[in-house]
């Protein structure tokens, strides 16, 4: 990891490794891509308010999320298919996490089943859950979390249908990778990455082969799957989720005050302004647009966390200043996963918990609670 001194560095790396069709997985956005670009401009707009004079000698990053203590206001996102850009990158993931003292969350989609994952990680995690149209199979899911004594569930609420992200399509996406002559040239160019996915536990979706009945193929995994994201969820189910789970749960794809009132009356921990990284509706505003009046919504009654859009540690102080409690990074730890596994991870992890710790001396604050519209610039 020598040179690499900022999440774009990983980026780069991350694109020279991972064979196209998967790099593209990870980094485009849906549709036009709008939003996409729209949460990265938007962030970069936010101005910070440079001040001196203040002794910052003695800073203090740590915080609580969820209850659970946490070295910086972080946690790694949920992300499906982690394991195709690092073989067995859930497992990786989990450990640098661990490591670093943030949280770490399992995504329904993983490659690595959440079992493969509780054995290889010290401490809990915690579980995303996407509500299938087939509640038998969602209830044994929560079953085996519980097995898996994970700290918290995040239920994704934005995905209850696919958006169209144009690369997969036209890269003809497939887990396990689809052996055509343009694929294998990617792959061959890249032997590094085929060793570590061969080398890897598993090349398919881990939390679903084997637990749905019918589909023992991995081409019925995959068929399934597609046909399982159900346009019906809808706010009842977080109350039938909380009848199996007596754990902390987490509302997540939240963009809209009215959302977030209705989401914390459900009791849930935490809620995750997000727009799942610019992957679903396009033509949506940005979430760090979004964030403020959320926060002023319900800002004082639940946990606001923050995801979309988050490449740095000024970033991470752009959301906390506009009302969030912590943040959550998508692609700026699955660049370094694909870039360089577990040390990758926690390069990713490291460079924003600099690049906080400065920015937040130059703005004049010692802890991340102090972290409030102060240290937003006005114009
Ligand atoms: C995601 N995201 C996501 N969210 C979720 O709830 N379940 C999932 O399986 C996935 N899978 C996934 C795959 C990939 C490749 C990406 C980039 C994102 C959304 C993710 O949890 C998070 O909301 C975004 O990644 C945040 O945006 P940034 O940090 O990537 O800009």
């Amino acid at each position: 990891m020598d040179n690499v001194t900022c999440i774009e560095d990983l980026r780069e790396r991350a694109r020279r490794r991972v064979p196209r069709a998967f790099f593209q997985y990870a980094d485009h956005g849906s549709y036009t891509q709008s939003t996409l670009r729209a949460n990265r401009a938007d962030l970069d707009a936010v101005r910070l308010r440079q001040r001196v004079g203040i002794d910052v000698g003695q800073r203090d990053l740590s915080t609580t999320i969820v209850g659970e203590p946490a070295t910086l206001p972080l946690a790694l996102a949920p992300i499906g298919l982690c394991g195709m850009q690092f073989g067995d990158g859930e497992i990786l993931a989990g450990r640098a996490a661990q490591q670093a003292g943030i949280p770490f969350c399992l995504s329904t989609m993983s490659i690595c089943s959440l079992e493969d994952v509780a054995a290889a990680v010290e401490k809990p995690f915690w579980f995303q859950l996407y509500m299938m149209r087939d509640r038998g199979f969602v209830r044994e899911m929560i079953e085996r979390v519980i097995a898996a004594k994970c700290s918290a569930i995040v239920i994704t609420l934005d995905l209850n249908m696919l958006g169209q992200r144009n690369c997969d399509i036209k890269n003809g996406i497939s887990v396990p990778p689809r052996i055509t002559a343009r694929n294998l040239a990617s792959i061959a160019a890249r032997p590094s990455w085929a060793v570590s996915v061969l080398r890897g536990k598993r090349r398919t979706f881990g939390n679903l082969v084997g637990h749905i009945p019918g589909t023992e193929k991995l081409t019925s995994v995959a068929l399934w799957t597609n046909a399982q994201f159900d346009p019906t969820l809808n706010w009842s189910d977080i109350e039938w989720v909380r009848g199996i789970w007596p754990g902390k749960i987490i509302l997540k794809g939240i963009a809209d005050p009215e959302d977030a009132r209705i989401a914390s009356q459900l009791g849930a921990a935490a809620i995750v302004v997000s727009n799942h990284g610019g992957r679903q509706l396009d033509g949506a505003p940005s979430a760090i647009s979004a964030l403020p009046a959320v926060a002023d919504a319900v800002g004082s009654e639940i946990e606001v966390l923050f995801d979309s859009g988050i490449r740095s540690g000024q970033d991470v102080l752009r959301a906390l200043a506009l009302g969030a409690r912590s943040c959550l990074i998508g692609r700026a730890f699955l660049y370094g996963l694909g870039a360089g596994g577990q040390a990758g991870v926690a390069k990713a992890i490291e460079i924003i918990r600099k690049e906080l710790d400065v920015s937040m001396a130059l703005t004049g604050i010692t802890s991340v609670a102090d972290a409030g519209r102060q240290v937003i610039a006005s114009d």
